[in-house]
């Protein structure tokens, strides 16, 4: 076998390597020897067992499939094939077809071996969405009809909060637990439908829960209140009583009340018919073994543990189609709408405000039936929750975006609300500094969700716009009197709650400005403004100074996000941009690696870096480096700045270093190997930057996968190329419209279509 190759490769020029050519051509079976050819055409130059590049070696290559090791070698093989990772970018590329062969043999024998290929696990996590080749996905030579697999999708914690507070008080009787948790690794889309599984665990804590919330619906909870005394705690609803609080014997009529009450309280929508009699078959045994009142409980949790509860099911009801697609049923379409864009099911979910219809009416009466019909209520419910009719204020800690699942996304894409768990040493920030990474995180929420009610070239806004909200505490005695001068000047019914009356003090500029002594004085430094000059703007957003910031990748809250403890990040800074913003690709440190650099705080960041130019660190890293190293115009607090102080772990008070050294701040960049060849070349800061990467078709389209993943719960593959291109269409074609996009995602064939 070794030496066939060997020749084959020698003369590969004459030979052309004529079996896979002609298997390709004539439509052949590929065998053994085809796929011989092909790798020894395009991987043994780098790959024999002299040259060995990565120790990955392909001669002598075996084929017997029950060995782990050869087994192992096929997986690497093919994922470096679907990859298109190799062979590497500036070496001849393969034909398609011939890739697609070659892997559909791999795949055919580990099929025979009972092998699952490893590439498909991985591609579907988070982490390998950007594998796929990007140019596959965008140039237009994906023509087979998109859809889903079907799939349940566990509920996200968020969906099941909003059950909970749908009961009213429980919380505070006793401790819900959230049985679902999320991915909380930064820069990453948490909540997929692929790989996250209800467990043991999670099931525990359901059934717990259950048990609470059953109990708390018949015959309440004891807790003891402030004073020691035994209290206790129900919200029996009306439907209840008969059954648990009545002599006679409750009637059909009655029974069926309750189950409907229960299935729409906790799934949102009426029990079918064989959902009655089985619930009512259970209730009689249930009842028959504990009692009335403890059967009735369990036949209660016996709902609250349907699948439905758990997952969001999207199996495809509906009608199957010439694809041998079946589209999601009408019922199953208003909950994926629903939790598309809110945390609420289909029959909470309002369209037209509060004489409006539910998503439930709307699909029931055939308002969904058409992708139009789709996109104009994607993009109603998305209008009727901007921010305008919010409560917010800017006193709120749990300041209330309505389009919340919109702020997740940009949550989760560009990772700024992390900002709170970079721990900045004490001595830096000290106590009561002002360090409030939290509300810096509100100010970053604001300025994207500013952006997407505006709905106008979004994604160059989010990359580029100077106008940035700074909230503050200000003095809330002064604040307390201004209440009061408001109480005294209207009439009651304008104070309902007290956001509402923040909301109006702020109408009418009525902020409270901050007083002496106040963390405001230092926290709105981290804007590089000044306590003692700042007017405090009454009218936000406002403009900063455009030399100063240019985006979300100049705002503090993503600068700190990706900060270390004591420094910058320009590493994943730019591992943030390669990934995010260039569909780039980059492989984990590996562990023979030893990836430090020198601590010598005598010398400024940049230079410190140098340790990753030498050969066997710049390759990986001169993908992300220079990418980072623009934002070193910004101190690890997110302050702009022109000069680096050295020698010290500088504090957040610049009063305290008056004599130390400094060294002017290098800016310049570079943008390498993008995929975009307009887009490749030096940049002098990070504004150049950041305006180059606005104004790139790839970094758009980068953006437009991730909004896919996030609204699919999936990563894209090939056939989902088309709903890709309508995504970017229609927001192009609607001046940069965010919401046409998500209205195009959310009526296309992958998000419709199950097979
Ligand atoms: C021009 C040289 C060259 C060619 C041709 C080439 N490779 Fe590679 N390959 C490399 C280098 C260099 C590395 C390590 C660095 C990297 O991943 O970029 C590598 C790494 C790999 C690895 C990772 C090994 C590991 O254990 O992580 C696999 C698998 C691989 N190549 C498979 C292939 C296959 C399959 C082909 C042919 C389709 C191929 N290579 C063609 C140079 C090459
Ligand atoms: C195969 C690619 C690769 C190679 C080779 C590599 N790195 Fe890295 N390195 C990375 C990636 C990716 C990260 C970011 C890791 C993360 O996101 O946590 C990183 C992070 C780092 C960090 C930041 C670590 C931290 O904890 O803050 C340092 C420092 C570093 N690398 C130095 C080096 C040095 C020095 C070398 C060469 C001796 C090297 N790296 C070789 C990919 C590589």
């Amino acid at each position: 076998m070794m030496s066939f190759i060997s020749i084959q490769r020698r003369f590969s020029h004459v030979f052309l390597s004529i079996t896979w050519l002609s298997a390709v051509v004539l439509g052949q079976a590929v065998t053994e020897p085809v796929v011989v050819d092909f790798l020894g055409e395009y991987c043994l130059e780098c790959h024999d067992a002299e040259t060995a590049k990565a120790d990955f070696i392909l001669e002598p290559l075996h084929f017997d499939f029950t060995k782990p090791s050869v087994v192992d070698v096929w997986q690497k093989v093919l994922e470096k094939l679907e990859t298109g990772e190799m062979p590497p970018k500036k070496k001849p590329r393969p034909q398609l077809k011939a890739k697609q062969m070659v892997s559909g043999w791999i795949r055919a024998e580990f099929a025979k071996a009972n092998v699952p290929a490893l590439i498909d696990h991985k591609m579907q996590s988070p982490e390998f969405g950007n594998h796929l080749n990007h140019e596959m996905l965008f140039n237009g030579s994906q023509k087979e009809p998109a859809s889903s697999p079907p799939r349940l999708w566990r509920l996200s914690p968020f969906i099941y909060d909003h059950m909970i507070e749908g009961l009213g008080g429980l919380r505070h009787v006793r401790a819900v637990h959230q049985p679902f948790a999320l991915d909380e690794s930064k820069g990453v889309i948490s909540d997929f439908a692929s790989g996250q599984f209800a467990g043991d665990a999670t099931l525990q804590l359901l059934v717990m829960n259950c048990q609470s919330i059953a109990e708390y619906q018949t015959v309440g909870i004891s807790k003891r209140d402030h004073e020691g005394i035994m209290q206790r705690h129900r919200r029996v609803p009306d439907v209840f009583r008969p059954i648990v609080e009545w002599v006679d014997k409750p009637s059909a009529e009655q029974l069926l009340a309750a189950i409907h009450f229960e299935y729409k309280l906790i799934l949102g929508r009426e029990a079918t018919e064989p959902e009655v009699s089985q619930a009512i078959g259970y209730l009689a045994k249930a009842q028959a073994n504990a009692g009335r009142v403890r059967g009735f409980q369990s036949m209660l949790v016996s709902i609250m543990l349907k699948p439905e509860a758990v997952y969001r099911l999207e199996v495809g009801l509906g009608e199957e189609d010439k694809f041998g697609r079946r589209r999601l049923s009408d019922n199953e379409l208003a909950f994926a709408l629903a939790f598309a864009l809110t945390d609420k099911g289909p029959n909470k979910t309002r369209v037209g405000g509060n004489e409006g219809q539910t998503l439930f009416e709307i699909t029931k009466a055939g308002g969904l039936a058409s992708p139009s019909d789709i996109r104009r209520v994607v993009k109603q419910i998305l209008d009727e929750n901007d921010m305008s009719t919010a409560d917010y204020t800017m006193f709120a800690e749990n300041h209330k975006v309505r389009n919340t699942r919109v702020l997740r996304f940009f949550r989760d894409f560009f990772g700024y609300h992390h900002a709170p768990r970079v721990f900045k040493d004490e001595n830096r920030i000290s106590i009561d500094s002002g360090f409030e990474t939290k509300r810096i995180v509100h100010d970053a929420d604001q300025f994207v969700m500013h952006i997407f009610d505006e709905d106008h070239d979004v994604f160059r806004q989010l990359l580029t716009s100077n106008k940035y909200f700074v909230a503050y505490p200000g003095s809330y005695e002064k604040f307390e009197k201004d209440l009061n001068y408001i109480r005294n000047n209207l009439n009651d019914a304008n104070f309902k709650n007290n956001e509402k009356y923040i909301a109006r003090l702020e109408a009418e500029g009525k902020i409270p400005i901050p007083i002496e002594g106040t963390s405001s004085r230092t926290y709105v430094k981290f804007y590089n403004l000044f306590h003692e000059t700042w007017g405090y703007q009454t009218k936000q957003p406002f403009l900063l100074p455009k030399n100063q910031r240019a985006g979300i990748l100049t705002h503090p809250a993503w600068l700190i996000a990706w900060s270390g403890n004591f420094d910058n990040d320009p590493i994943r800074r730019g591992k943030w941009i390669l990934e995010h913003l260039l569909a780039g690709t980059i492989q984990d440190v590996p562990v023979t690696v030893n990836a430090v650099i020198p601590e010598d705080r005598g010398r400024s960041l940049r230079d410190r870096l140098k340790a990753t130019k030498s050969k066997e660190c710049w390759n990986c890293h001169r993908k992300m480096n220079p990418l980072g190293l623009p934002f070193e115009s910004f101190d690890d607090f997110g302050r702009f700045r022109k000069t680096e102080m050295l020698d010290e772990r500088l504090s957040i008070f610049p009063e305290r270093h008056r004599g130390a050294r400094t060294v002017p701040v290098q800016t310049n960049g570079e943008i390498a190997d993008s995929g975009d060849s307009s887009l490749d070349g030096p940049v002098a800061d990070a504004f150049e930057l950041v305006h180059k990467l606005a104004n790139s078709t790839r970094v758009r389209q980068s953006f437009v996968r991730h909004v896919f993943r996030f609204w699919m719960g999936r990563n894209e593959t090939f056939a989902d190329s088309p709903t890709l291109m309508a995504a970017d269409k229609a927001y192009i074609e609607n001046g940069g419209s965010m919401k046409a996009m998500i209205a195009s995602l959310l009526s296309s064939d992958s998000f419709l279509y199950r097979k």
